[in-house]
């Protein structure tokens, strides 16, 4: 993390009162706190979050501003970024975000969000990246630099264990110390001590007994002492509860969705606190070091204030950059007959049918909305694709119902952190506005849709589906129920299925979806998460063969529901209190210890070339020290006839522990590109922390000596070759 003068920290906050201080450690306003300006102190501006910067809120009343000058770049989802495995793309897409940020006059960007995809429902799963820790880890660290490289802030987020939406904020999270240590604490001690994340956000869970935002073992131990964590560290809107815990633990800013700012825990109530000697000032001095370092660190004060980066937003090189990115994360899972030849299609028709393949992205999820300059659906980016020499048709194919209207003029955020009964009070008294729709309606409605793309795909010489979810379901502050697709959409692709065996099958979403019923018998499917304002030309350029995919899934796609860890094993989506009993049996380590076969594995993807896996060669060097690193190459050659990208993945297993050991780990990966016919030579260095196991005894890492075997494969169940080697 960038250095700062300390001294000069100590000499503004000399010159502090305490009302100045307080007023720098909570909103303001709804995304800025209160600067000081005798001081030349500016507010700290924030804003949301992942996909883009956030549209302008009015300061204190949850309604947009309005202006047609918070247009910006939509990036593809965390989710998509992570099915590229490209750490340079995780990098360029920090930096265009960074830029952007800054280009938005912000200090603060509150993402990336990194907690783990435990299970398919949790709603926010399309801005999460992985159910593994080491991918995250490994695209977060070249995230984070690139956003702060434009003097802007990455707050990665929510730390630590929020991976549900059911009663987010009071549910409390019971998860034991090892499952902590290797599964949900690696992305968040990468950003901290690889990335030097400048902030990060507490979540709004409670964990093991404790609110995240007032949890001392958390902040104070885990993330200050033994990550040695200087940083801000940042409440979720909300999150913070009692007024001496959170002053009391390492927690510095506290951000809420109410506009009482002066009555905020962290403002006049611990105002109070110390003026009745209950806490001392010394407590809130500590949050305004971290505050002061981080405004000295974005060059928003100090000697180098002139020298802060101005960043810039809606460039050319942005829309490229969020191009690439979605080219990489769309993910082929199944083919047959693809890539469509526009040769073929010449004077012929394409059918796209389903709302996805119109529909418009963006503005929705919750606090990852945001107002795209524009955003290239499907549709449009096949007609782009194929110009007039084919004609492309559109059907909705299904019907989404209308959702209740809200009469009062609000956003969703203003009632986020009411409970059932408080929300219920206010509808009664602002009005609600129920959609109309009776079911016979929204019955015919359907059938009427259908009717018309059944015909319509007959009559096409070529059909597209493009289906999935919607941020109706990807979305904050809910999970879905079940995996299921919805609006009949299993019934529809069956029966298109039936007219047209070879079709190609595009699903949208952010986290797994049920396709049991139809998977065995689409010829071409592919997986397309939330991928940007370019992402429907992205897809029409893998359909129609411009660009090869190389997107590997981030995650597992099970069969069903029934088949994940949270359903076997529990818990998930409960209120109250949820218990990670799954323990590290967490997506494939799962899968594969229970013997169950996926849908579709983690790290599947397919590409239009083929890559030959050589033989491995390992070493075992010691240093001097004594620690040992397993050096490990091989070649990869391109066999098939176009060029393309191949992520060769490295998996490690334990041959035998004296503790539980998932069945296999991913400690590296490396994605490459080759000509048709051409070898490369790809090497990989493992340390010794890619063998070893969190001892809950010893209360640190630790290998044991003995046998890893060392898979190497183009997924996590397609392994081309492995080797033995003795620690
Ligand atoms: C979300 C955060 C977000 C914040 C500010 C909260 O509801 O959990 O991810 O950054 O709001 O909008």
């Amino acid at each position: 993390m960038r250095k700062v003068d300390e001294n000069k920290i100590e000499e503004i906050l000399k010159e502090l009162t305490l009302d100045e201080k307080l007023d720098m450690i909570h909103g303001n306003a709804f995304f800025h706190t209160k600067g000081v300006e005798r001081l030349g102190i500016p507010p700290l501006y924030t804003s949301d979050g992942p996909m883009g910067v956030r549209y302008e809120y009015h300061d204190a009343n949850w309604v947009p501003v309005g202006l047609s000058d918070d247009y910006v770049t939509y990036l593809p989802s965390n989710t998509a970024l992570a099915a590229t495995w490209n750490r340079e793309l995780a990098y360029e897409t920090g930096k265009v975000l960074g830029e952007e940020a800054r280009g938005r006059g912000k200090d603060v960007i509150l993402g990336p969000g990194i907690n783990i995809k435990r299970g398919p429902l949790c709603g926010r799963n399309f801005e999460y990246m992985s159910e593994d820790p080491k991918l995250i880890s490994e695209l977060t660290v070249p995230f984070i630099k690139g956003v702060q490289e434009s003097d802007v802030a990455a707050c990665v987020k929510h730390f630590a264990a929020n991976s549900q939406e059911t009663d987010r904020l009071m549910v409390d999270t019971i998860v034991d110390e090892r499952t902590l240590q290797e599964i949900y604490f690696p992305g968040f001690k990468a950003a901290v001590r690889e990335a030097g994340s400048y902030t990060i956000m507490g979540a709004y869970n409670k964990l093991n007994g404790e609110h995240c935002c007032e949890n001392k073992e958390l902040l104070d131990k885990v993330l200050r002492s033994d990550w040695e964590y200087d940083g801000t560290i940042i409440s979720d809107w909300g999150g913070v509860h009692r007024t001496k815990e959170a002053a009391e633990c390492a927690l510095d800013i506290e951000m809420s969705v109410t506009d009482n700012f002066d009555e905020y825990y962290l403002a006049n109530p611990l105002k109070k606190l110390i003026e009745n000697g209950e806490i001392s000032e010394e407590t809130v001095n500590k949050k305004i070091r971290n505050i002061l370092r981080l405004m000295l660190r974005l060059k928003m004060i100090g000697d180098d204030a002139d020298k802060r980066a101005a960043g810039s937003f809606n460039t050319p090189e942005h829309r490229e950059a969020a191009l690439k990115t979605a080219q990489e994360g769309i993910t082929l899972l199944k083919n047959k007959t693809l890539p469509l030849s526009r040769k073929k299609l010449y004077g012929k028709r394409i059918a796209v049918i389903g709302q996805n393949g119109a529909k418009i992205h963006s503005n929705g999820g919750g606090s990852a909305e945001i107002k795209a300059l524009f955003e290239i659906s499907p549709l449009l980016g096949l007609k782009m694709g194929l110009g007039g020499n084919t004609k492309v048709e559109y059907a909705g194919g299904y019907y989404i119902p209308m959702p209740p209207q809200q009469k009062f003029a609000t956003s969703w955020q203003e009632t986020s952190l009411m409970s059932k009964e408080e929300l219920k009070e206010f509808c009664a008294k602002n009005g609600t506005l129920e959609s109309g729709e009776t079911k016979e309606q929204i019955e015919e409605r359907t059938r009427k849709l259908k009717a018309e793309a059944l015909k319509l795909a007959e009559e096409c010489d070529e059909v597209i589906f493009v289906g999935g979810l919607n941020h109706d379901f990807d979305v904050e502050g809910g999970d879905r129920k079940d995996m299921k697709l919805p609006y009949n959409q299993d019934e529809l692709i069956l029966e298109l299925l039936e007219r047209k065996p070879d079709m190609t099958v595009v699903i949208f979403a952010g986290s797994p979806v049920d396709m049991h019923r139809w998977a065995g018998k689409v010829s071409n499917l592919v997986y397309m998460p939330y991928s940007g304002i370019r992402g429907g030309e992205a897809l029409a350029g893998i359909l129609l063969g411009d660009v090869n995919p190389s997107g590997k899934l981030p995650e597992t796609f099970p069969k069903c529901y029934e088949d994940t860890p949270m359903f076997r094993i529990g818990e998930f989506g409960t209120e109250g209190r949820v218990e990670f009993k799954d323990g590290l049996k967490v997506g494939y380590r799962y899968y594969d210890d229970e013997g169950i076969e996926p849908e579709f594995c983690f790290g599947h993807g397919l590409s239009y070339t083929s890559f030959e896996y050589g033989d491995i060669t390992a070493n075992v060097i010691k240093s001097a020290e004594g620690t040992q690193t397993v050096q490990l190459s091989m070649s990869i050659t391109n066999t098939g006839a176009v060029i393309g990208k191949e992520t060769v993945q490295v998996y490690v297993a334990d041959k035998e522990c004296s503790v539980y050991r998932p069945k296999k780990e991913l400690k590296d990966f490396a994605k490459l590109e080759l000509k048709p016919g051409e070898t490369r030579t790809v090497s990989f260095k493992l340390g010794e922390d890619a063998f070893s196991f969190y001892s809950v005894s010893n209360k640190a890492f630790v290998t044991e000596p003995g046998e890893f075997e060392i898979l190497i494969g183009s997924s996590s169940r397609d392994i081309r070759k492995s080797v033995v080697v003795t620690l």
